[in-house]
């Protein structure tokens, strides 16, 4: 079965690519190395002793996307390709519609001509927007707060307009919660470009050196530490959901939505901790207001995905920080350092 993945350079798309290639699947990989590097695919190579194509392109140009369907037999797409910076998503909103939803539409009508019916969708909880309670369940209505968030529901909208008018095609939207951790051989993990957005990847700069201190957003929400709660999962195991997404519905034509997430929540000042323990070291931090647009707590109820495709996360916090600092410590400038 030979899967086409959109964003394969990326940092989830890549973790996928090596166990999708170690558990037997060919992949061809397409992406415009935006926010990647194709170092990332060298170790991916290098880890599973495999090699597969690789399309320098932009799903923004469609006869670049076009050779990559012509060149190959595509079962399946796994589509991770997207502008994902909440932030910068609401300076530059035109950029992220066009590139996130334009690129999907090119994608979808290529698919079309080439009778691929089988597409897995990196969706995001953030389009659950602000849920009242938690866990969050599937059928939380849905709603967001950011043209990022705004990009995820309507490709999801798309998605499900496509597949009401072509009952062959098999869609998954898997609703990924805060992916962390990096590959076990600490060869590839998050190499986010400037200054992290996301706490993980700062907590690890700090803990590397290259910043002086994690500013903690908000101490006063309402959670047992005061500090907001996600539900954080390691990013090998959000990788094996989509090889079972894969394996469980592919052919079997409707929308399938899944949570991707562990079920359990730690605080700010947790992940933190829990670093510092896999670091060694005391991570220095300052407490500081809220950031706008900020939910206090955010986990999964991961129970459709456990009993429709047999997954569950299995890979505790100690596991998830102890493989990004292994990551980190090595490769302190990410791939091109
Ligand atoms: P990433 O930025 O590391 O990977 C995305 C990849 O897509 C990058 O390699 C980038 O170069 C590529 N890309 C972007 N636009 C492209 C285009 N027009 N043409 C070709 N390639 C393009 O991000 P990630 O963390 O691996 O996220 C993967 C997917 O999962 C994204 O769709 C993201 O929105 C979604 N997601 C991520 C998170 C998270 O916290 N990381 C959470 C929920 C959902
Ligand atoms: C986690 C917690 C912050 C940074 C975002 C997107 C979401 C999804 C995952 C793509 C929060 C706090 C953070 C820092 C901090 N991405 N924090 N200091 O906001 O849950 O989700 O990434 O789909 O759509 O919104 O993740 O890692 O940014 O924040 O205190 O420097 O850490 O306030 O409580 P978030 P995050």
């Amino acid at each position: 079965m030979k899967i086409l993945v959109t964003g394969g350079a990326g940092y989830i798309g890549s973790h996928t690519c090596v166990e999708l290639l170690n558990a037997g699947y060919d992949i061809v990989v397409l992406d415009n190395l935006y926010n990647s590097s194709e170092k990332c695919l060298d170790a991916v190579k290098e880890l599973t002793g495999r090699d597969f194509p690789f399309y320098k392109v932009d799903m923004l140009d469609k006869d670049a996307m076009e050779q990559v369907f012509k060149e190959n037999e595509i079962d399946s797409v796994i589509h991770f390709a997207g502008l994902k910076a909440v932030g910068e998503s609401t300076k530059i909103p035109i950029t992220y519609y066009h590139n996130n939803i334009t690129g999907t539409l090119h994608l979808l009508q290529l698919m079309e001509k080439y009778g691929v019916n089988n597409i897995v969708f990196s969706s995001s909880a953030t389009v659950y927007g602000m849920p009242k309670t938690v866990p969050i369940t599937e059928d939380f209505p849905l709603s967001t707060t950011n043209p990022y968030g705004s990009t995820k529901l309507f490709i999801e909208q798309i998605l499900k307009d496509a597949q009401a008018a072509n009952n062959k095609l098999s869609v998954t939207l898997l609703r990924y919660f805060n992916p962390i951790g990096a590959n076990k051989s600490g060869k590839m993990g998050e190499d986010p470009k400037g200054i992290p957005n996301n706490l993980l990847p700062y907590v690890a700069q700090v803990a590397v050196g290259k910043l002086e201190k994690v500013h903690v957003f908000g101490s006063d929400y309402p959670t047992p530490d005061g500090t907001g709660v996600r539900d954080y999962i390691h990013v090998v195991d959000l990788a094996l959901g989509h090889l079972k997404a894969l394996e469980k519905k592919s052919n079997v034509p409707g929308v399938h939505i899944y949570n991707l997430g562990t079920g359990n929540g730690y605080s700010v000042l947790q992940i933190i901790a829990a670093f510092s323990k896999a670091c060694g070291k005391e991570i220095p931090y300052q407490i500081d207001g809220r950031r706008p647009g900020d939910i206090a707590e955010c986990y999964a109820d991961p129970t459709k995905a456990r009993d429709e495709l047999g997954w569950t996360a299995e890979r505790d916090i100690d596991e998830m920080c102890e493989d990004s600092w292994r990551w980190q410590s090595t490769h302190p400038n990410g791939f091109e350092g």
